[in-house]
Protein backbone atom coordinates (compact mmCIF):
# COMPACT_ATOMS: atom_id res chain seq x y z
CA UNK A 1 0.00 0.00 0.00
CA UNK A 2 1.68 3.01 -0.97
CA UNK A 3 0.63 7.16 -1.85
CA UNK A 4 3.81 8.69 -3.77
CA UNK A 5 2.05 11.87 -3.27
CA UNK A 6 2.83 12.26 0.47
CA UNK A 7 1.42 13.85 2.67
CA UNK A 8 1.09 17.84 2.63
CA UNK A 9 -2.28 18.14 4.98
CA UNK A 10 -5.54 16.60 6.65
CA UNK A 11 -7.68 18.44 4.16
CA UNK A 12 -6.98 16.67 1.66
CA UNK A 13 -7.24 12.64 2.88
CA UNK A 14 -10.64 10.89 2.59
CA UNK A 15 -12.01 9.62 6.29
CA UNK A 16 -11.24 6.14 4.84
CA UNK A 17 -7.89 7.18 4.44
CA UNK A 18 -7.61 8.18 8.15
CA UNK A 19 -9.46 5.76 9.60
CA UNK A 20 -6.68 3.17 7.65
CA UNK A 21 -4.08 4.84 9.04
CA UNK A 22 -4.96 5.15 12.79
CA UNK A 23 -5.71 1.74 12.63
CA UNK A 24 -2.04 0.78 11.66
CA UNK A 25 -0.51 3.42 13.97
CA UNK A 26 -2.35 1.17 16.83
CA UNK A 27 -0.64 -2.14 15.67
CA UNK A 28 2.92 0.33 15.89
CA UNK A 29 2.34 0.92 19.39
CA UNK A 30 4.89 -0.10 21.82
CA UNK A 31 3.07 -2.34 24.67
CA UNK A 32 3.63 -0.53 28.03
CA UNK A 33 6.60 -1.18 29.99
CA UNK A 34 8.43 -2.12 26.90
CA UNK A 35 11.48 -0.01 25.63
CA UNK A 36 11.95 1.12 22.14
CA UNK A 37 14.26 -2.12 21.09
CA UNK A 38 11.71 -4.14 18.41
CA UNK A 39 12.91 -3.19 14.66
CA UNK A 40 11.09 -4.11 11.48
CA UNK A 41 12.45 -4.60 7.88
CA UNK A 42 9.34 -2.95 5.75
CA UNK A 43 11.61 -0.06 5.13
CA UNK A 44 14.68 -1.82 4.40
CA UNK A 45 17.12 -0.22 1.63
CA UNK A 46 14.75 3.04 2.06
CA UNK A 47 15.96 6.77 3.20
CA UNK A 48 13.93 9.68 4.22
CA UNK A 49 15.66 13.13 4.72
CA UNK A 50 14.06 15.39 7.24
CA UNK A 51 14.23 19.12 6.66
CA UNK A 52 13.56 21.35 9.17
CA UNK A 53 13.57 24.83 8.55
CA UNK A 54 12.28 25.89 11.82
CA UNK A 55 12.93 24.61 15.26
CA UNK A 56 11.70 20.68 16.16
CA UNK A 57 12.48 18.30 19.11
CA UNK A 58 9.20 15.54 18.98
CA UNK A 59 8.35 15.95 15.23
CA UNK A 60 12.16 15.40 13.90
CA UNK A 61 12.97 12.99 16.17
CA UNK A 62 9.77 10.95 15.98
CA UNK A 63 9.97 11.11 12.29
CA UNK A 64 13.70 9.51 12.76
CA UNK A 65 12.77 7.22 15.40
CA UNK A 66 9.96 6.09 13.28
CA UNK A 67 11.92 5.47 9.84
CA UNK A 68 14.54 3.51 12.04
CA UNK A 69 12.05 1.12 13.50
CA UNK A 70 10.73 0.45 10.34
CA UNK A 71 14.78 -0.62 9.22
CA UNK A 72 15.35 2.54 6.65
CA UNK A 73 17.93 5.61 7.22
CA UNK A 74 17.19 8.66 8.13
CA UNK A 75 19.00 12.27 7.59
CA UNK A 76 18.13 15.50 9.35
CA UNK A 77 18.98 18.32 8.23
CA UNK A 78 18.58 22.17 9.65
CA UNK A 79 18.38 24.99 8.14
CA UNK A 80 20.79 26.17 10.63
CA UNK A 81 24.30 24.80 9.52
CA UNK A 82 23.24 24.54 6.41
CA UNK A 83 23.63 25.76 3.46
CA UNK A 84 20.31 27.87 3.73
CA UNK A 85 22.33 29.62 5.56
CA UNK A 86 24.67 30.68 2.86
CA UNK A 87 22.38 32.12 0.84
CA UNK A 88 21.12 29.05 -1.54
CA UNK A 89 17.36 29.14 -2.65
CA UNK A 90 15.01 26.49 -1.65
CA UNK A 91 14.97 24.92 -4.91
CA UNK A 92 19.01 24.56 -4.98
CA UNK A 93 18.74 22.89 -1.74
CA UNK A 94 15.88 21.14 -2.69
CA UNK A 95 17.65 19.53 -6.04
CA UNK A 96 20.71 18.73 -4.00
CA UNK A 97 18.71 17.45 -1.51
CA UNK A 98 16.89 15.14 -4.43
CA UNK A 99 20.08 14.23 -5.88
CA UNK A 100 20.84 11.87 -2.98
CA UNK A 101 17.80 10.15 -3.67
CA UNK A 102 15.60 10.03 -0.75
CA UNK A 103 12.04 8.03 -0.97
CA UNK A 104 10.65 11.24 0.68
CA UNK A 105 11.25 14.11 2.31
CA UNK A 106 9.86 15.23 5.62
CA UNK A 107 9.68 19.12 5.80
CA UNK A 108 8.70 21.79 8.20
CA UNK A 109 9.05 25.59 7.24
CA UNK A 110 7.53 28.72 8.33
CA UNK A 111 6.31 29.72 5.05
CA UNK A 112 2.76 28.03 4.56
CA UNK A 113 2.52 26.18 0.87
CA UNK A 114 6.33 25.72 1.26
CA UNK A 115 5.92 21.74 0.71
CA UNK A 116 3.58 22.09 -1.98
CA UNK A 117 5.06 24.31 -4.04
CA UNK A 118 8.76 21.75 -3.22
CA UNK A 119 6.32 18.51 -4.08
CA UNK A 120 5.42 20.09 -7.59
CA UNK A 121 9.22 20.82 -8.01
CA UNK A 122 10.38 17.21 -7.12
CA UNK A 123 9.10 13.86 -8.09
CA UNK A 124 9.49 12.94 -4.58
CA UNK A 125 6.70 12.05 -1.83
CA UNK A 126 6.61 14.77 0.59
CA UNK A 127 5.21 14.96 4.28
CA UNK A 128 4.46 17.97 5.38
CA UNK A 129 5.79 18.19 9.02
CA UNK A 130 4.44 22.03 9.81
CA UNK A 131 4.07 24.97 7.20
CA UNK A 132 3.81 27.71 8.66
CA UNK A 133 0.35 28.67 10.36
CA UNK A 134 -1.02 26.11 7.87
CA UNK A 135 -1.26 22.26 8.71
CA UNK A 136 0.71 19.71 10.51
CA UNK A 137 -1.41 16.34 9.23
CA UNK A 138 0.75 14.22 11.72
CA UNK A 139 0.43 15.76 15.13
CA UNK A 140 -3.92 15.50 14.13
CA UNK A 141 -3.00 12.08 13.48
CA UNK A 142 -1.27 11.67 16.32
CA UNK A 143 -3.87 13.67 18.17
CA UNK A 144 -6.73 11.47 16.81
CA UNK A 145 -4.90 7.94 18.06
CA UNK A 146 -4.56 9.39 21.66
CA UNK A 147 -8.56 9.93 21.38
CA UNK A 148 -9.30 6.87 20.21
CA UNK A 149 -7.19 5.47 22.54
CA UNK A 150 -9.18 6.86 25.32
CA UNK A 151 -13.05 6.60 23.61
CA UNK A 152 -14.81 4.00 21.39
CA UNK A 153 -15.47 7.18 18.74
CA UNK A 154 -14.78 10.37 17.79
CA UNK A 155 -17.99 10.66 16.29
CA UNK A 156 -19.94 12.81 18.63
CA UNK A 157 -17.56 13.89 20.76
CA UNK A 158 -17.23 17.73 21.80
CA UNK A 159 -13.53 19.74 21.41
CA UNK A 160 -12.42 22.17 22.75
CA UNK A 161 -9.56 24.03 20.85
CA UNK A 162 -8.04 27.17 22.77
CA UNK A 163 -5.38 29.18 22.18
CA UNK A 164 -3.77 30.98 19.69
CA UNK A 165 -6.06 29.56 16.69
CA UNK A 166 -4.83 32.06 14.42
CA UNK A 167 -1.15 31.02 14.17
CA UNK A 168 -2.03 27.74 14.64
CA UNK A 169 -1.12 24.65 11.67
CA UNK A 170 -2.05 22.19 14.95
CA UNK A 171 -5.35 23.77 14.93
CA UNK A 172 -5.79 23.71 11.46
CA UNK A 173 -5.06 20.20 11.01
CA UNK A 174 -7.31 19.10 14.13
CA UNK A 175 -10.02 20.72 12.34
CA UNK A 176 -10.20 18.98 9.25
CA UNK A 177 -9.83 16.08 10.41
CA UNK A 178 -12.37 16.00 12.93
CA UNK A 179 -14.70 17.90 11.63
CA UNK A 180 -14.68 14.94 8.62
CA UNK A 181 -15.29 12.18 12.00
CA UNK A 182 -18.66 15.36 12.74
CA UNK A 183 -16.85 16.02 15.90
CA UNK A 184 -18.92 19.30 17.91
CA UNK A 185 -15.55 21.44 17.19
CA UNK A 186 -15.33 25.17 19.81
CA UNK A 187 -12.43 27.31 19.22
CA UNK A 188 -11.84 29.98 21.45
CA UNK A 189 -9.21 32.24 22.41
CA UNK A 190 -8.76 36.25 22.33
CA UNK A 191 -10.09 37.80 19.95
CA UNK A 192 -7.00 38.90 18.17
CA UNK A 193 -5.84 35.16 18.08
CA UNK A 194 -9.25 34.24 17.19
CA UNK A 195 -10.41 35.02 13.49
CA UNK A 196 -13.93 35.15 12.68
CA UNK A 197 -13.31 32.86 9.20
CA UNK A 198 -11.70 30.09 11.10
CA UNK A 199 -15.73 29.24 11.47
CA UNK A 200 -16.12 28.72 8.14
CA UNK A 201 -12.80 26.38 7.84
CA UNK A 202 -15.73 23.14 8.33
CA UNK A 203 -18.99 22.24 9.61
CA UNK A 204 -19.44 22.18 13.34
CA UNK A 205 -17.37 24.94 14.34
CA UNK A 206 -18.11 27.37 16.81
CA UNK A 207 -15.82 29.99 18.30
CA UNK A 208 -16.17 31.90 22.12
CA UNK A 209 -14.05 34.31 23.41
CA UNK A 210 -15.18 32.87 26.78
CA UNK A 211 -12.86 29.84 28.09
CA UNK A 212 -15.75 28.29 30.36
CA UNK A 213 -18.12 27.74 27.88
CA UNK A 214 -16.08 26.55 25.57
CA UNK A 215 -15.05 24.13 28.10
CA UNK A 216 -18.25 23.14 29.27
CA UNK A 217 -19.10 19.54 28.47
CA UNK A 218 -16.18 18.97 26.70
CA UNK A 219 -15.08 15.30 25.81
CA UNK A 220 -11.22 16.26 24.99
CA UNK A 221 -9.51 20.16 25.58
CA UNK A 222 -6.80 20.81 23.19
CA UNK A 223 -4.99 23.73 24.61
CA UNK A 224 -2.36 25.30 22.30
CA UNK A 225 0.84 27.67 22.87
CA UNK A 226 1.04 31.29 21.95
CA UNK A 227 3.30 30.93 18.91
CA UNK A 228 5.33 34.26 19.74
CA UNK A 229 7.66 33.25 16.36
CA UNK A 230 4.49 34.31 14.04
CA UNK A 231 3.00 37.09 16.03
CA UNK A 232 3.38 40.16 14.83
CA UNK A 233 1.63 42.11 16.89
CA UNK A 234 2.92 43.01 20.72
CA UNK A 235 2.04 40.16 22.13
CA UNK A 236 -0.32 39.28 25.87
CA UNK A 237 1.89 40.00 29.32
CA UNK A 238 2.41 36.25 29.95
CA UNK A 239 0.26 36.66 33.38
CA UNK A 240 -2.65 38.17 32.07
CA UNK A 241 -3.17 35.36 28.98
CA UNK A 242 -2.66 32.99 31.52
CA UNK A 243 -5.51 34.53 33.50
CA UNK A 244 -8.32 34.59 30.66
CA UNK A 245 -7.04 31.55 28.32
CA UNK A 246 -4.82 29.47 30.79
CA UNK A 247 -6.51 26.20 31.90
CA UNK A 248 -6.62 25.19 35.36
CA UNK A 249 -7.80 23.12 37.47
CA UNK A 250 -11.37 24.86 38.49
CA UNK A 251 -12.08 24.38 34.60
CA UNK A 252 -11.46 20.88 34.50
CA UNK A 253 -14.75 20.48 36.23
CA UNK A 254 -16.44 22.32 33.97
CA UNK A 255 -15.86 19.45 31.47
CA UNK A 256 -17.04 15.61 30.90
CA UNK A 257 -16.00 13.96 34.00
CA UNK A 258 -13.39 12.00 32.10
CA UNK A 259 -11.76 14.66 29.65
CA UNK A 260 -9.31 14.94 28.12
CA UNK A 261 -6.03 17.15 28.41
CA UNK A 262 -4.10 17.72 25.54
CA UNK A 263 -0.84 20.03 23.79
CA UNK A 264 1.00 19.27 21.09
CA UNK A 265 3.96 20.75 23.00
CA UNK A 266 6.42 21.96 23.73
CA UNK A 267 4.23 23.29 27.28
CA UNK A 268 4.70 27.07 28.38
CA UNK A 269 3.72 25.79 32.02
CA UNK A 270 1.79 29.05 33.72
CA UNK A 271 0.87 31.03 30.56
CA UNK A 272 -1.49 27.94 28.86
CA UNK A 273 -1.73 25.83 31.55
CA UNK A 274 -0.99 25.42 35.14
CA UNK A 275 1.30 22.12 36.13
CA UNK A 276 -1.25 20.96 38.49
CA UNK A 277 -3.06 20.50 34.87
CA UNK A 278 -0.10 19.38 33.17
CA UNK A 279 0.74 16.93 35.61
CA UNK A 280 -2.79 15.42 36.21
CA UNK A 281 -4.37 12.26 35.66
CA UNK A 282 -6.26 14.13 33.08
CA UNK A 283 -3.46 14.97 30.90
CA UNK A 284 -2.44 12.78 27.66
CA UNK A 285 0.28 15.12 26.79
CA UNK A 286 2.51 12.16 27.18
CA UNK A 287 0.64 9.83 25.27
CA UNK A 288 0.41 12.47 22.43
CA UNK A 289 4.30 12.11 22.18
CA UNK A 290 4.36 8.36 22.22
CA UNK A 291 2.10 8.16 19.58
CA UNK A 292 3.84 10.55 17.65
CA UNK A 293 6.41 7.25 16.84
CA UNK A 294 3.15 5.31 16.08
CA UNK A 295 1.73 7.22 14.10
CA UNK A 296 4.53 8.58 11.89
CA UNK A 297 5.41 4.90 11.48
CA UNK A 298 2.07 4.51 9.68
CA UNK A 299 2.77 7.76 7.41
CA UNK A 300 5.86 6.49 6.49
CA UNK A 301 4.58 2.65 5.63
CA UNK A 302 2.10 4.32 3.72
CA UNK A 303 3.71 7.00 1.57
CA UNK A 304 7.07 4.88 0.76
CA UNK A 305 6.67 0.94 1.52
CA UNK A 306 6.36 -1.34 -1.67
C1 LIG B 1 3.66 22.26 17.21
C2 LIG B 1 4.19 22.90 15.95
O1 LIG B 1 5.39 22.95 15.72
O2 LIG B 1 3.35 23.32 15.18
N1 LIG B 1 4.60 21.47 17.87
C3 LIG B 1 4.75 20.17 17.52
O3 LIG B 1 4.92 19.82 16.38
N2 LIG B 1 4.64 19.27 18.51
C4 LIG B 1 3.03 23.25 18.09
C5 LIG B 1 3.86 24.36 18.63
O4 LIG B 1 5.00 24.57 18.25
O5 LIG B 1 3.31 25.07 19.47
Amino acid sequence: MGNKRGLLGIAGLERADIEALLRRAKDFQQPPGETASRRLNTLAGKMIVNLFFEASTRTRVSFEIAAKRLGADAVSISAQGSSVQKGESLVDTLNTLAAMRPNAIVMRHAASGAPHFLARYLPIPIINAGDGAHEHPTQALLDARTILDNRPALDGLRVAIIGDIAHSRVARSNIHLLSKFGVDIVLCGPPQLLPRELADLAPGVRLTYDMREAIRGADVIMMLRVQLERQHEAPFPAGEYFQFYGLRLEHIALAKPEVLVMHPGPINRGRELSSEVADSQRSVILNQVENGVAVRMAVLEWIIGD
